[in-house]
């Protein structure tokens, strides 16, 4: 299968029990606040319309480094840098729980 879009990180992705995991975690801890699919409720829409317009290095930097001030916790204790990338990659094929 190819996860294709522009993502630096193709050679260090996480192996496929890993994937599961953070497919898991996408639908029970990002779906509460982002939705399932994540069309946005108390966080905004994740959805591969929604990200077309920002950078990986956004994202990147929400998802590891939270948002100050808003609700987004940073998921950096739980989420590498490759695996947060993995994440984005998907989210921008359009994920389906
Ligand atoms: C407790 C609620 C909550 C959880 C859980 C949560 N988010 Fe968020 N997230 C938010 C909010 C609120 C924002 C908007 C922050 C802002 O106003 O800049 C956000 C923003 C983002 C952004 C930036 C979007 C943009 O358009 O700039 C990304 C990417 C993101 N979240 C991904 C995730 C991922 C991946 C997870 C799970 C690992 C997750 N979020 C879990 C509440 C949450």
């Amino acid at each position: 299968m190819a996860w294709s879009v522009g993502v630096a990180a193709q050679a260090d992705q996480p192996g496929p029990a890993r994937q599961q995991e953070l497919l898991n975690m996408l639908k029970h801890d990002c779906g509460s606040c982002h939705g399932l699919p994540p069309k946005g409720g108390l966080g905004p829409s994740l959805m591969p319309e929604a990200l077309a317009d920002k950078s990986d290095d956004l994202l990147l930097d929400a998802i590891q480094k939270g948002r100050a001030g808003t609700a987004m916790p940073p998921w950096q204790p739980f989420l590498s840098i490759n695996e947060s990338r993995w994440l984005i990659a998907r989210l921008r094929q359009g994920w389906l729980p």
